[in-house]
């Protein structure tokens, strides 16, 4: 089958199952494409909320699909790869964080949106990287849980002078670009700005201009004035970067930010998703109602 024969298949599956396709912003280009709908964690977990289709087709990794099934219980939610997992997620289960939780009674618990539905079941309120600074500014608490991003807790203690006490996990995607890679970046390209994501280890965060999630930075594609920009996040988000804004020279901080999990997703998947409903990505009612309750509050502020 052609590429464009692959198209034009999902493009009548897509109408035939009355499906929807979201795609994060690190999916390859032809994926990205094709969607109904791109974006970052929080605009695809309300995008899944407030669309009318009977079927999701998520294009993303396992926690995404998990969100929109708990926002949209009474929706298929499919993944195209069952395979595509977020190392960072896997890093805390529920079991752990209840014991963790023990050792600090009474402070509340932030957990990012990279997490399983179990563990956002025993969290008190959901962040993304783009609302987690609202988030924990939100909580009249002054000492705060945080799971399972150090990188990211770090970047909200800094913001919100705050005591997180932080989970050690981390993304190995973000954790891998080093103030060096920055260095060398601004060395090639004087004159551009840096955007990094906050996932990023805190002494490349201290070189960026901007500390912004992947949301933000096509937002701040449309708007910017720089002729020059180097990106420190996944490199799938060059890709709508540069669509967005033709006349800004996006460079990757470093050409191997690939996150190898987000990439599992190609087309022929999404086709083979669509044709066979299968791999659909259900949460137990019990774990949902709990998982809800967290993502919402994050939704309500
Ligand atoms: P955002 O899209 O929320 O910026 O998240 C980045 C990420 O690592 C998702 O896995
Ligand atoms: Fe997980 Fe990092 Fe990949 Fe995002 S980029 S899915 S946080 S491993």
């Amino acid at each position: 089958m052609t590429r464009n024969e692959i198209i034009e298949r999902i493009q009548e599956l897509r109408k035939k199952r009355r499906a929807v396709i979201l795609a994060h912003n690190y999916q390859i280009g032809e994926v990205q494409d094709i969607a109904d709908f791109t974006g970052d964690s929080l605009g695809l977990s309300q995008e899944a909320a407030r669309c009318d289709a009977e079927v999701i087709v998520f294009c993303g990794v396992h926690f995404m699909a998990e969100t929109a099934a708990i926002l949209s219980p009474r929706k298929t939610v499919l993944l195209p790869d069952p395979r595509a997992g977020c190392p960072m997620a896997d890093m805390i289960t529920a079991p752990e964080l209840r014991d963790w939780k023990a050792r600090y009674p009474g402070r509340p618990v932030v957990c990012y949106v990279n997490t399983t539905a179990d563990v956002k079941a025993e969290s008190d309120i959901c962040c993304t990287s783009s609302n987690a600074v609202r988030v924990v500014l939100s909580l009249p608490d002054e000492e705060v849980l945080f799971v399972p991003d150090k990188n990211l807790a770090a970047f909200v203690a800094r913001e919100t002078r705050k005591k997180i006490i932080a989970w050690d996990g981390y993304c190995y995607v973000h954790n891998r670009i080093l103030a060096r890679d920055v260095l060398a970046a601004k060395n090639a390209h004087p004159a551009a700005e840096v955007w990094v994501h906050p996932e990023c280890r805190p002494e490349v965060i201290d070189l960026a201009d901007r500390v912004i999630s992947t949301g933000f930075m096509v937002k701040a594609a449309r708007e910017t004035a720089a002729r020059e920009v180097l990106v420190g996040t996944e490199v799938g988000i060059l890709h709508r970067l540069r669509k967005e804004s033709p006349r800004t020279a996006f460079y990757p901080v470093k050409e191997r930010a690939l996150c190898s999990n987000m990439k599992k997703i190609t087309l022929i998947k999404v086709l083979r998703t669509l044709e066979e409903m299968k791999d659909r990505v259900e949460v137990p009612s019990a774990v949902s109602r709990r998982a809800r309750g967290a993502i919402k509050k994050m939704v309500s502020i």
